[in-house]
């Protein structure tokens, strides 16, 4: 196991690029193999997450290599239908095999994903909604069992907007018979990557980015070459770095259009994000301020960024409210945060925090992907030394951030962890 030492206090300049976004890549992967022909993906980060998304496309037979950031992927024939308990049990989005399999071969034998450090995450509404295009689905030994002899397009109401559940029921829906409609979607630019790509493969998709997705089934869908766009909560995560350590520095790579909440709420707060060629120039000359922030679905304030806000408000002057409106026990990054010196109460759904003048170096630990970011971000702008252990939850989804932020002049050692506690 790896942890980093981060030095403090160092200030941050120059330019970083953005890599492929995670969230984008996992689904796209899975849907290459809903054709037989060979798909090439570019931009995909090399991160512990994509590296499980290979294991999973090998295992159910397909020919699957990573070169310079490409993937390429040729499923001519799957051997299996099942994703193990020991990958799906390492990362959730598993789970999104489960339309593809279904719409390619009848079949798919998926472990149900267990709980997760951020919640329960029931996938209950991919379920439901796969029902409906008339799978039958089963539970056995842990494993969901699917069948379909061929999928039947429908229409499907999401009771909440789910990220996945949206891109599972696009993915099935593709090769299902009829015209489907998918009522109060998830509209995350992932999502819309994820439509973008199945037309490209010859779907037919109209609505995606908004609350109605309609899907005109079709007989097969083709290779494809596609390019996965950069990760917004990458980039986000990049503003915040300035922004708390009262840095300037270009981020390269980045859509404003993706992060529009996170740049009104970061401007709020003090930090001042413009246009530059590619990407976007964010800095901090003056205080920071206390502003209150609610996670909602896209357009509002991601989730997957509210780890690294409470870390920014942690040293803003004045208090702020976060509220956790997608994720019941999202604020494991608090108690850590306060070992560092923040003060911050968690009142069920929300944290109040107080901003503190300074926060002070010391032994933490990562619970999940985002509070790891959100640790590193407190380390870049305390005082002293922070080390932090587990580091393999951040290695999930940030490729090389340590050279990143290394080359924009901060401090981040990357050392075996060799604590047997
Ligand atoms: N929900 C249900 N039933 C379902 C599905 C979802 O009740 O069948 C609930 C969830 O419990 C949650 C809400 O609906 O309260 C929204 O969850 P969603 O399904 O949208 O989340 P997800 O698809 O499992 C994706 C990202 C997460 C991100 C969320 C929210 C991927 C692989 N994961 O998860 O990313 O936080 O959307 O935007 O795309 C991360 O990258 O750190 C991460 C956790």
């Amino acid at each position: 196991m790896d942890k980093f030492i981060i030095e403090g206090g160092k200030k941050l300049k120059g330019e970083v690029i953005v890599s492929g976004a995670k969230n984008a890549a996992l689904p796209i992967l899975t849907g290459c193999i809903l054709t037989g022909e060979p798909c090439l993906i570019s931009n995909v980060p090399k991160l512990r997450d994509i590296d499980t998304v290979e294991k999973l496309l090998s295992g159910l037979g397909a020919q699957v290599e990573f070169k310079n950031s490409s993937i390429s992927v040729k499923a001519s024939q799957l051997a299996s239908n099942e994703a193990p308990y020991d990958l799906v049990k390492t990362m959730r989005a598993s789970v999104l095999l489960l339309g593809p399999l279904l719409a390619r071969s009848g079949k798919a034998r998926v472990s149900l994903p267990g709980g997760c450090a951020i919640g329960e995450r029931p996938i209950n509404l991919h379920l439901a909604g796969l029902k409906k295009l008339g799978a039958e689905i089963k539970l056995e030994e842990g494993y969901i069992e699917a069948s379909a002899r061929r999928l039947i397009g429908n229409k499907i109401h999401f009771d909440i907007p789910t990220v996945t559940g949206t891109m599972n029921l696009m993915m099935a829906a593709s090769l299902a018979k009829g015209q489907s409609l998918l009522e109060n979607c998830a509209m995350e630019p992932e999502v819309v990557e994820v439509g973008n790509f199945l037309n490209k493969m010859g779907a037919k998709i109209e609505g995606h980015g908004s609350k109605e997705i309609k899907i005109q089934g079709v007989e097969s869908l083709g290779g494809v070459d596609f390019t996965v766009i950069p990760d917004r909560i990458e980039v986000g995560t990049l503003l915040v770095a300035a922004g708390i350590t009262g840095s300037s520095i270009t981020v390269k790579n980045a859509y404003l259009e993706h992060i529009e909440a996170i740049v009104q709420k970061l401007n709020e707060a003090g930090v001042k994000i413009e246009a530059a060629p590619q990407g976007l120039k964010v800095s901090r000359n003056g205080k920071l301020y206390g502003v209150d922030m609610q996670t909602q679905p896209f357009p509002g304030f991601p989730t997957d960024m509210q780890a690294q806000f409470v870390a920014l408000m942690s040293l803003a002057e004045g208090s702020s409210v976060i509220t956790e409106n997608i994720f019941e026990s999202r604020f494991m990054h608090v108690a850590e945060l306060k070992r560092m010196g923040a003060d911050i109460r968690i009142e069920g759904s929300s944290c109040v925090v107080k901003g503190v003048k300074s926060l002070k170096g010391a032994p933490v630990m990562a619970t999940d992907l985002r509070a790891s970011a959100s640790l590193v971000l407190a380390a870049l702008a305390a005082k002293g030394s922070t080390e932090i252990r587990r580091i393999y939850h951040l290695d999930r989804g940030y490729e090389h951030l340590e050279k990143k932020l290394n080359a924009l002049g901060a401090s981040v050692r990357r050392l075996k962890d060799s604590s047997k506690f």
